[in-house]
């Protein structure tokens, strides 16, 4: 009896031929997915990442509630047109941080990954304010009460603590200070500014919403959205891969 003879018993028995198969599935199964458990992790580190700072983070959560992920994805795709159009494709460790992420499904606006630096504080804060303002044709919401609402400053602190529990290396001094850091990063001349930056590197110290005083959603949403994509010196890797 050759190899194939035997073999026609699994083809003319078709419960069988399906515990065969579930066998030779799963035994494909394992191999591909049993070795990422002893990886360490399955993002590659790039240097410039960091966790939020608070002012960030809050910004964050008022992109979260409000919804912006609906209409503007954070994910720059590995195809041309998105590379011309955005800057570099999107890295894995650059969402590293992000729970919930907000890679997005839909694009009614652009993606927003890189849009950092690409505006002024005062565009964001005019465009927040009303969209049409800046754009005519443009069918996004204004959020003008942003300017209004103070931010939570309280209860920052357990958010990022929370964090921590998932994996964000957030250090005990920038959990005790989470509350001032979030002043410090809307008061370019108060004296905290330097002790802030020391605790998160490459963070920018402004006014953001162009209003003194205690820091507004407004200020967040716009620091947030002035960091997003900025962290990585892209420099470096463009010589290597050649883009722009
Ligand atoms: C109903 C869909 C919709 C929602 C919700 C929405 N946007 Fe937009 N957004 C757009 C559209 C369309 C544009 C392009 C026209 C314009 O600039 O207004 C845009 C443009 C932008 C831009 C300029 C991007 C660029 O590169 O030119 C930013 C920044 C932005 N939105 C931020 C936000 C934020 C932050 C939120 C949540 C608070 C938000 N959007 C919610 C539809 C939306």
């Amino acid at each position: 009896m050759s190899v194939w003879t035997r073999h026609y018993i699994l083809e003319k028995n078709s419960i069988l031929l399906i515990v065969a198969i579930i066998v030779v599935v799963a035994i494909g199964g394992l191999v591909e997915i049993a070795p990422l458990f002893y990886l360490k992790s399955t993002i590659e580190a790039v240097d410039g990442v960091r966790p939020y700072t608070p002012l960030e983070l809050a910004g964050r959560n008022v992109y979260v509630r409000e919804g912006c992920y609906l209409c503007h994805s954070q994910m720059v795709r590995p195809l041309r047109d998105e590379v011309e159009r955005y800057g570099h494709y999107s890295l894995a460790a650059e969402s590293m941080y992000d729970h919930p992420f907000q890679w997005g499904s839909k694009r009614t606006g652009p993606d927003l990954a890189r849009v950092g630096g690409k505006y002024s504080d005062s565009w964001h804060v005019t465009h927040l304010v009303n969209p049409r303002a800046i754009v005519p044709q443009s069918v996004m919401p204004g959020y003008p009460f942003l300017a209004k609402a103070d931010v939570d400053s309280a209860a920052i602190a357990s958010h990022m603590k929370t964090l921590r529990t998932i994996g964000v290396p957030y250090t005990e001094d920038q959990i005790a200070n989470a509350a001032a850091d979030m002043k410090a990063q809307v008061d370019p001349d108060g004296k905290s500014a330097d002790a802030f930056g020391k605790r998160y590197a490459k963070a920018v110290v402004r006014d953001f919403d162009g209003q003194p005083g205690a820091p507004t959603e407004m200020d967040a949403l716009v620091a947030y959205l002035q960091m997003l994509g900025t962290l990585v010196d892209f420099k470096l890797y463009n010589e290597k891969a050649n883009l722009r």
